[in-house]
Protein backbone atom coordinates (compact mmCIF):
# COMPACT_ATOMS: atom_id res chain seq x y z
CA UNK A 1 0.00 0.00 0.00
CA UNK A 2 1.40 3.77 -0.96
CA UNK A 3 0.87 6.50 1.20
CA UNK A 4 1.58 9.18 -1.05
CA UNK A 5 -1.48 11.77 -2.11
CA UNK A 6 -3.70 9.95 -4.83
CA UNK A 7 -3.94 11.02 -7.77
CA UNK A 8 -7.60 10.72 -9.44
CA UNK A 9 -8.60 11.39 -13.01
CA UNK A 10 -11.23 13.04 -14.13
CA UNK A 11 -11.98 12.34 -17.79
CA UNK A 12 -14.73 14.04 -19.49
CA UNK A 13 -15.11 12.59 -23.08
CA UNK A 14 -17.20 14.93 -25.81
CA UNK A 15 -16.84 16.60 -28.96
CA UNK A 16 -18.80 19.23 -27.80
CA UNK A 17 -17.13 20.00 -24.58
CA UNK A 18 -13.50 19.40 -26.29
CA UNK A 19 -14.76 21.92 -29.03
CA UNK A 20 -15.16 24.57 -26.44
CA UNK A 21 -18.75 24.46 -27.78
CA UNK A 22 -20.30 23.91 -24.43
CA UNK A 23 -18.96 23.74 -20.54
CA UNK A 24 -17.98 20.76 -19.61
CA UNK A 25 -20.52 20.20 -16.58
CA UNK A 26 -19.66 15.95 -15.61
CA UNK A 27 -15.64 16.85 -14.71
CA UNK A 28 -16.57 19.46 -12.23
CA UNK A 29 -19.62 17.53 -10.96
CA UNK A 30 -17.38 14.53 -10.26
CA UNK A 31 -14.36 17.00 -8.81
CA UNK A 32 -17.48 17.79 -6.42
CA UNK A 33 -18.58 14.44 -5.36
CA UNK A 34 -15.27 13.62 -4.69
CA UNK A 35 -14.50 16.33 -2.57
CA UNK A 36 -17.73 15.64 -0.45
CA UNK A 37 -16.98 11.96 -0.63
CA UNK A 38 -13.64 11.65 0.31
CA UNK A 39 -11.78 12.24 3.26
CA UNK A 40 -8.07 11.35 2.23
CA UNK A 41 -6.28 13.67 0.64
CA UNK A 42 -6.40 13.26 -3.02
CA UNK A 43 -5.28 15.19 -6.45
CA UNK A 44 -7.80 15.69 -9.15
CA UNK A 45 -6.07 15.45 -12.58
CA UNK A 46 -9.01 16.73 -15.44
CA UNK A 47 -9.31 16.17 -18.85
CA UNK A 48 -11.71 16.82 -21.63
CA UNK A 49 -11.03 14.68 -24.82
CA UNK A 50 -13.30 14.22 -27.87
CA UNK A 51 -15.00 10.94 -28.74
CA UNK A 52 -12.58 9.07 -30.73
CA UNK A 53 -11.53 5.82 -29.31
CA UNK A 54 -8.01 6.49 -29.86
CA UNK A 55 -7.78 9.65 -28.38
CA UNK A 56 -9.77 8.23 -25.42
CA UNK A 57 -7.67 5.34 -24.93
CA UNK A 58 -4.37 7.80 -24.94
CA UNK A 59 -5.72 10.10 -22.43
CA UNK A 60 -6.80 6.95 -19.69
CA UNK A 61 -3.22 5.39 -20.59
CA UNK A 62 -1.79 8.90 -19.74
CA UNK A 63 -3.94 9.37 -16.52
CA UNK A 64 -2.83 5.86 -15.69
CA UNK A 65 0.82 5.69 -16.69
CA UNK A 66 2.17 9.03 -16.35
CA UNK A 67 0.35 10.88 -13.97
CA UNK A 68 -0.39 7.73 -11.74
CA UNK A 69 -3.73 8.08 -11.26
CA UNK A 70 -5.17 5.33 -8.94
CA UNK A 71 -8.66 5.46 -10.10
CA UNK A 72 -9.76 7.04 -13.50
CA UNK A 73 -13.62 8.31 -13.31
CA UNK A 74 -14.58 9.16 -16.94
CA UNK A 75 -18.49 10.50 -17.96
CA UNK A 76 -20.09 10.66 -21.39
CA UNK A 77 -19.47 8.44 -24.63
CA UNK A 78 -21.46 5.18 -23.02
CA UNK A 79 -24.65 4.90 -25.28
CA UNK A 80 -25.53 3.61 -28.38
CA UNK A 81 -24.29 6.36 -31.02
CA UNK A 82 -22.25 5.95 -33.61
CA UNK A 83 -19.35 8.72 -31.43
CA UNK A 84 -20.14 7.04 -28.33
CA UNK A 85 -16.86 4.79 -27.88
CA UNK A 86 -15.97 4.67 -24.24
CA UNK A 87 -16.52 1.72 -23.33
CA UNK A 88 -14.29 0.38 -26.20
CA UNK A 89 -11.43 2.30 -25.32
CA UNK A 90 -11.81 1.37 -21.31
CA UNK A 91 -11.53 -2.43 -22.57
CA UNK A 92 -8.72 -1.55 -25.31
CA UNK A 93 -6.35 -0.68 -22.11
CA UNK A 94 -7.55 -2.71 -19.59
CA UNK A 95 -5.82 -5.92 -18.18
CA UNK A 96 -8.88 -7.14 -16.70
CA UNK A 97 -12.48 -5.83 -17.07
CA UNK A 98 -14.87 -5.46 -13.70
CA UNK A 99 -18.48 -5.47 -14.99
CA UNK A 100 -19.98 -5.40 -12.04
CA UNK A 101 -19.53 -2.12 -11.70
CA UNK A 102 -21.55 -1.50 -14.79
CA UNK A 103 -24.39 -4.06 -13.57
CA UNK A 104 -24.58 -2.64 -10.36
CA UNK A 105 -24.67 1.14 -12.24
CA UNK A 106 -27.37 0.08 -14.97
CA UNK A 107 -29.06 -1.60 -11.71
CA UNK A 108 -29.63 1.58 -9.74
CA UNK A 109 -30.57 4.44 -12.48
CA UNK A 110 -32.96 1.99 -13.94
CA UNK A 111 -34.74 2.74 -10.76
CA UNK A 112 -34.16 6.47 -12.07
CA UNK A 113 -34.67 6.42 -15.54
CA UNK A 114 -35.62 4.21 -18.15
CA UNK A 115 -32.87 5.31 -20.58
CA UNK A 116 -30.60 3.67 -18.11
CA UNK A 117 -30.41 0.71 -19.99
CA UNK A 118 -28.60 2.69 -22.89
CA UNK A 119 -25.89 3.22 -21.08
CA UNK A 120 -22.93 0.46 -21.82
CA UNK A 121 -20.53 1.66 -19.04
CA UNK A 122 -18.11 -0.82 -17.65
CA UNK A 123 -15.24 -0.54 -15.62
CA UNK A 124 -12.10 -2.05 -15.48
CA UNK A 125 -8.34 -2.26 -14.01
CA UNK A 126 -5.13 -1.16 -15.96
CA UNK A 127 -1.98 -1.73 -14.02
CA UNK A 128 -2.59 -0.29 -10.93
CA UNK A 129 -5.12 1.76 -11.30
CA UNK A 130 -9.37 1.22 -11.73
CA UNK A 131 -11.01 3.26 -14.66
CA UNK A 132 -14.63 3.46 -14.09
CA UNK A 133 -17.19 4.87 -16.58
CA UNK A 134 -19.89 7.29 -15.68
CA UNK A 135 -22.96 8.73 -18.16
CA UNK A 136 -22.78 12.20 -19.66
CA UNK A 137 -25.67 13.53 -17.55
CA UNK A 138 -24.78 15.93 -14.88
CA UNK A 139 -27.28 13.96 -12.81
CA UNK A 140 -26.44 10.74 -13.15
CA UNK A 141 -22.89 10.79 -11.71
CA UNK A 142 -24.34 10.76 -8.35
CA UNK A 143 -26.58 8.55 -9.03
CA UNK A 144 -23.83 5.94 -10.23
CA UNK A 145 -21.28 6.90 -8.14
CA UNK A 146 -23.51 6.37 -4.92
CA UNK A 147 -24.42 3.25 -6.05
CA UNK A 148 -20.46 1.98 -6.46
CA UNK A 149 -18.20 3.74 -4.49
CA UNK A 150 -18.21 2.06 -0.95
CA UNK A 151 -16.22 -0.56 -3.30
CA UNK A 152 -13.71 1.72 -4.73
CA UNK A 153 -11.57 2.16 -1.45
CA UNK A 154 -11.38 -1.57 -1.17
CA UNK A 155 -10.84 -2.34 -4.99
CA UNK A 156 -7.78 0.23 -4.86
CA UNK A 157 -6.25 -1.46 -1.83
CA UNK A 158 -6.15 -4.98 -3.91
CA UNK A 159 -4.47 -3.12 -7.01
CA UNK A 160 -2.24 -2.04 -4.42
CA UNK A 161 -2.94 1.61 -4.85
CA UNK A 162 -3.16 4.53 -2.11
CA UNK A 163 -5.07 3.83 1.18
CA UNK A 164 -8.35 6.03 0.22
CA UNK A 165 -11.12 6.80 3.59
CA UNK A 166 -14.60 8.24 2.84
CA UNK A 167 -15.99 10.94 4.80
CA UNK A 168 -18.54 8.16 6.91
CA UNK A 169 -21.51 10.49 7.45
CA UNK A 170 -21.58 10.83 3.99
CA UNK A 171 -20.29 7.25 2.72
CA UNK A 172 -19.44 4.27 3.72
CA UNK A 173 -16.65 1.96 2.31
CA UNK A 174 -16.68 -1.62 2.68
CA UNK A 175 -13.64 -3.47 3.73
CA UNK A 176 -13.79 -6.94 4.92
CA UNK A 177 -12.28 -7.30 8.10
CA UNK A 178 -8.67 -8.36 8.52
CA UNK A 179 -8.61 -11.78 10.10
N1 LIG B 1 -28.00 6.91 -15.81
C1 LIG B 1 -28.41 7.72 -14.82
N2 LIG B 1 -28.20 7.35 -13.56
N3 LIG B 1 -29.02 8.92 -15.08
C2 LIG B 1 -29.24 9.33 -16.37
O1 LIG B 1 -29.79 10.43 -16.54
N4 LIG B 1 -28.97 8.83 -18.77
C3 LIG B 1 -29.06 7.72 -19.73
C4 LIG B 1 -28.06 6.60 -19.47
N5 LIG B 1 -27.78 6.42 -18.07
C5 LIG B 1 -28.81 8.49 -17.44
C6 LIG B 1 -28.20 7.26 -17.10
C7 LIG B 1 -29.00 8.13 -21.13
S1 LIG B 1 -30.22 9.22 -21.65
C8 LIG B 1 -28.09 7.63 -22.02
S2 LIG B 1 -28.22 7.94 -23.69
C9 LIG B 1 -27.01 6.74 -21.57
O2 LIG B 1 -26.85 6.79 -20.17
C10 LIG B 1 -25.67 7.00 -22.22
O3 LIG B 1 -25.22 8.32 -21.95
P1 LIG B 1 -23.83 8.86 -22.49
O4 LIG B 1 -23.73 8.49 -23.95
O5 LIG B 1 -23.87 10.33 -22.25
O6 LIG B 1 -22.71 8.21 -21.73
Amino acid sequence: MSTHTAKIGILTVSDRASRGEYEDRGGPAIREYLNEVLSSEFEPVARVVPDDVEVVAAAIRELCDDAGCCLVITTGGTGPAVRDVTPEATEQVCDKMMPGFGELMRKVSLEKVPTAILSRQTAGIRGSALIVNLPGQPKAIGECLDAVFPAIPYCVDLIEGPFLTTNEARLVAFRPKKK
